[in-house]
């Protein structure tokens, strides 16, 4: 499917803790009918967003489906008979568009058919196409067994990452927790992860930045970093794009 999504992302500040955490349209409207005068100036930002507008329009659980989107448009990480592994589902906006794009469905005959598993803290929605593990955390130890028992075959080509901890409004605590979280997920590819397999992965840009990108080109041939145009321009978030793993 090709990516119908506006050209650019909405100027202003960024949604702050509601777009980190990726709640979507109604639960905006909910918290807002709580609060008054700057909450309100973000919910006219949020509404004139065009990545907002487009989420409804194509019926993406979350505008951050447009992140992925637009990375694969450019980098081409998915295709058609790829085994997908999303760690941070929930809504679920990222796992839809791997389902598309790996033909989790087998919609398209003439092409291999892939398979998305999502994981999340939260529940996730079931989605057709997509084998979800909700309430459930990544970085238990039992939790890699449980994955194990869900694919198709004992590992798979990519591993995409949008996971972010709660935020403390601690730029640096948030930093630390969300670099320590990706540090974690390239432990796990090791059982996880095909040999020149993909992992996306989000960060909240700070001093241990370098150190994950470190680690990460030790163990991958290609490490890139990205920031799509739905990313907002005054966040801290990017993402590394790390491709042909070097793993067994
Ligand atoms: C920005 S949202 C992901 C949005 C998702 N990519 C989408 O498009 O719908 C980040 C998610 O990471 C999840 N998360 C954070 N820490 C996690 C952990 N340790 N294990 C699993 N999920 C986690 C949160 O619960 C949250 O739902």
């Amino acid at each position: 499917m090709a990516w119908r999504g506006p050209g650019a992302a909405g100027s202003g500040r960024s949604l702050v803790s509601l777009s980190l955490r990726c709640r979507c349209f109604h639960a905006a409207v909910a918290l807002l009918k709580r609060k008054t005068g700057a909450d309100h100036q973000w919910l006219e930002r949020h509404l004139k967003d065009p990545f907002v507008k487009a989420t409804k329009q194509q019926n993406y659980r979350c505008r951050s489906a447009f992140k992925l989107l637009e990375i694969d448009d450019k980098l081409h990480i998915l295709r058609p008979g790829l085994s997908v592994l999303d760690c941070g589902a929930a809504p679920g906006a990222w796992s839809q568009v791997a389902v598309e794009r790996v033909n989790a469905l087998g919609t398209d005959p003439t092409v291999p058919t892939g398979f998305v598993l999502g994981i999340d803290l939260l529940r996730i929605s079931p989605l057709d196409g997509a084998v979800f593990l909700s309430e459930t955390d990544i970085t238990d130890p039992s939790t890699l067994r449980t994955i194990h028992s869900l694919l198709p075959a004992e590992k798979v080509d990519v591993i995409l990452s949008d996971m972010a901890p709660n935020a403390t409004g601690i730029k640096e605590l948030d930093h630390q927790k969300l670099i320590s979280l990706c540090l974690g997920l390239l432990n796990l590819s090791q059982s996880l992860l095909k040999p020149k397999g993909t992992l996306l992965c989000k960060f909240w840009d700070g001093q241990d930045s370098r150190l994950l990108q470190g680690r990460l080109k030790e163990q991958f041939q290609d490490v890139r970093t990205v920031k799509p145009q739905a990313s907002r321009k005054d966040s801290a978030e990017s993402y590394y794009l790390a491709r042909l793993y070097k793993g067994k």
